[in-house]
């Protein structure tokens, strides 16, 4: 049996996953950036894979090219697919309504999600103190239970079992909606901020994300040497006079930042001087890969 195996990416973390379950289920790896503006993608794999981090999970969490990449695939109900989410914070909180919506979408299609995963990694080096729990950030253990989890995965997809990421008790459920919902509000208030948008704009959050861009910025360190450019996988950046210039179709997913090597790259929701992340495991080749700069 064979897979499809189709990811996305920022910081790696996506790409480490997908890469780890394409070698041991016999997966061909493919970039969801360089299918993604095709009319309609078609492929006469039966199992497919989609391997994504969550954005904003209480808000939609799916990442809006995984969603294009989604109503875009072909003959979607003869399919067995799976999906894994990578997220950096609590796994439960984060991931569950992230599968649940992708869940959502699949069906719409005429789809079947049969198998949902999550995979909790290192956080990118985004400022959270907004959110309010804490973050855990011990790396090893993190690293160490991703291999584990993804041993669990390829067993399970290798016999296309079904693997439904399950809903808490309806008690605590209901005990965690007021965080939801404070949540929620957190995370479209942050786009709009970041989107530089006002408060009481009527635009959706998925007319927002493309143009939180607006608060990236770069400092004197910057030395043209367009690797942002390079890496970002929709081409939102364009070298004007050696500088980078963002054109407002951003994805949010932080390549840029996290992958420049000057780390001359800010914006308001990237701590200053907390340095950069991307997965021990992935090189910046592998990001032009994805962005197809290679
Ligand atoms: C814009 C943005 C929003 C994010 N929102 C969440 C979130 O709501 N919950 C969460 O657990 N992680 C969130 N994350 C963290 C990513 O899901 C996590 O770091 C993921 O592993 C990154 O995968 P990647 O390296 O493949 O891009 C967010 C990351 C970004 C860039
Ligand atoms: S990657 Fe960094 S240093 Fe290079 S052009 Fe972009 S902002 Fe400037
Ligand atoms: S501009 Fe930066 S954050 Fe936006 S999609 Fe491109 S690489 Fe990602």
């Amino acid at each position: 049996m064979s897979f499809e195996i189709y990811y996305f990416t920022g910081t790696g973390n996506s790409l480490a996953v997908a890469r780890n379950i394409a070698e041991k289920a016999n997966g061909e790896l493919i970039p969801i950036p360089t299918v993604v503006n095709k009319q309609s993608i078609k492929t006469d794999a039966n199992n497919i894979g989609i391997v994504f981090p969550a954005y904003d999970a209480q808000l939609y969490g799916i990442p809006l090219i995984v969603e294009r990449f989604i109503k875009k695939l072909e003959d979607i109900g003869s399919k067995y697919i799976f999906a894994v989410c990578t997220c950096g914070g609590i796994e439960n909180v984060n991931a569950l309504p992230t599968l649940k919506n992708l869940s959502k979408i699949i069906k719409s299609l005429g789809g079947n999600l049969s198998a949902e995963f999550s995979i909790k990694l290192p956080m990118n080096t985004m400022d959270y103190s907004h959110i309010p729990f804490p973050i855990d950030q011990n790396k090893e253990t993190m690293f160490k239970n991703c291999k584990d989890k993804i041993e669990v995965i390829c067993q399970c997809i290798t016999n296309k079992k079904k693997s439904k990421y399950k809903i808490t008790k309806s008690l605590l459920n209901l005990l965690m909606t007021p965080m939801y919902l404070l949540l929620h509000k957190v995370y479209l208030m942050e786009l709009k901020k970041n989107s530089k948008e006002p408060k009481d704009t009527n635009l959706k959050f998925y007319e927002l994300i493309p143009l939180t861009d607006k608060s990236i910025y770069t400092d004197e360190k910057c030395n043209g040497c367009t690797v942002c450019a390079k890496v970002c996988p929709v081409q939102n950046i364009k070298m004007v006079e050696k500088k980078p210039v963002w054109q407002h179709r951003c994805e949010m997913c932080l390549a840029c930042a996290e992958w420049c090597p000057k780390k001359a790259i800010h914006h308001c929701w990237r701590a200053e001087g907390k340095g950069s992340y991307h997965h021990p495991d992935v090189k910046i080749s592998d990001m032009f890969k994805q962005s197809k700069c290679i």
